[in-house]
């Protein structure tokens, strides 16, 4: 099953605090941006890639992408504020219907396998995530004091890619736009529809390099797949 995907990567990165956009830092020589692109522009299913750029990262970006001869077409629409305006400004390119996905730069661990079947569940229902069971314990805490343990069973950690049917997410953001809802995911924007969203079991592996520690945990990472 063929598919689009959008890729956010004009976040400023505040919380890693590397003074630069956190996509430029390096994973065993190489830019997280670049690691993240590579999966996608060596899937032959993978039609286009959008990525949604800082107007400043833009020519670092594209020196990259010839430098790592990425050789799918990558196109560059300007980031927004929050992360939801960037990826409202790519999808608002997109004129044709079919499956898009929408995946954070950040995560570079995703597997092939995992979109296949992303892309595969969401022919059938329209919306489709990635995620994995919550291993901790919960609990709901206000003002520092505990105000409820929640039922593990039913709580998922929510990754991405997040797959769609174009038409579907272009109505979600559309609604979005009218409400001034500003979710943390995509999927949240479908579910606003009543839409059913599908959750297909990922990896813990496909973590978003967030804060420095990530950067552990990802070299790690590397270093057992290339075992
Ligand atoms: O900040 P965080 O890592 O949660 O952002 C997730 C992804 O969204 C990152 O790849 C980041 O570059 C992107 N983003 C964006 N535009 C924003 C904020 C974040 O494209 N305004």
């Amino acid at each position: 099953m063929t598919y689009k995907v959008i890729l956010p990567a004009a976040g400023s990165g505040k919380r890693m605090g590397a003074g630069k956009n956190k996509l430029l830092l390096e994973l065993e020589g190489v830019p997280i941006l670049i690691h993240t692109l590579k999966v996608f522009a060596d899937d032959e299913d993978c039609e286009t890639i959008i990525l949604a750029v800082n107007p400043q990262d833009e020519k670092e970006f594209t020196d990259l992408i010839n430098k790592h001869h990425i050789e799918k077409s990558v196109s560059m629409v300007p980031g927004g504020s929050e992360r939801q305006h960037s990826i409202y400004n790519a999808l608002k390119t997109i004129k044709t219907d079919g499956i898009i996905l929408v995946h954070d730069a950040a995560r570079p661990f995703i597997k092939k396998e995992h979109i296949l079947r992303l892309t595969g569940v969401t022919e059938e229902a329209g919306a489709a995530i990635i995620g994995v069971p919550a291993k901790d314990t919960m609990k709901k805490v206000m003002g520092g004091t505990v105000t409820e343990t929640v039922e593990r069973s039913s709580l998922w950690a929510v990754h991405t890619p997040q797959a769609f049917r174009i038409s579907l997410l272009h109505e979600a953001y559309e609604k979005a736009e009218i409400d001034s809802f500003l979710g943390t995911d995509d999927a949240s924007l479908v579910e606003r529809l009543g839409h059913p969203v599908a959750m297909v079991e990922g990896d813990y592996d496909n973590i978003k390099i967030t804060t420095p520690e990530d950067l552990f945990f990802a070299e790690a990472i590397l270093k057992k797949r290339n075992i």
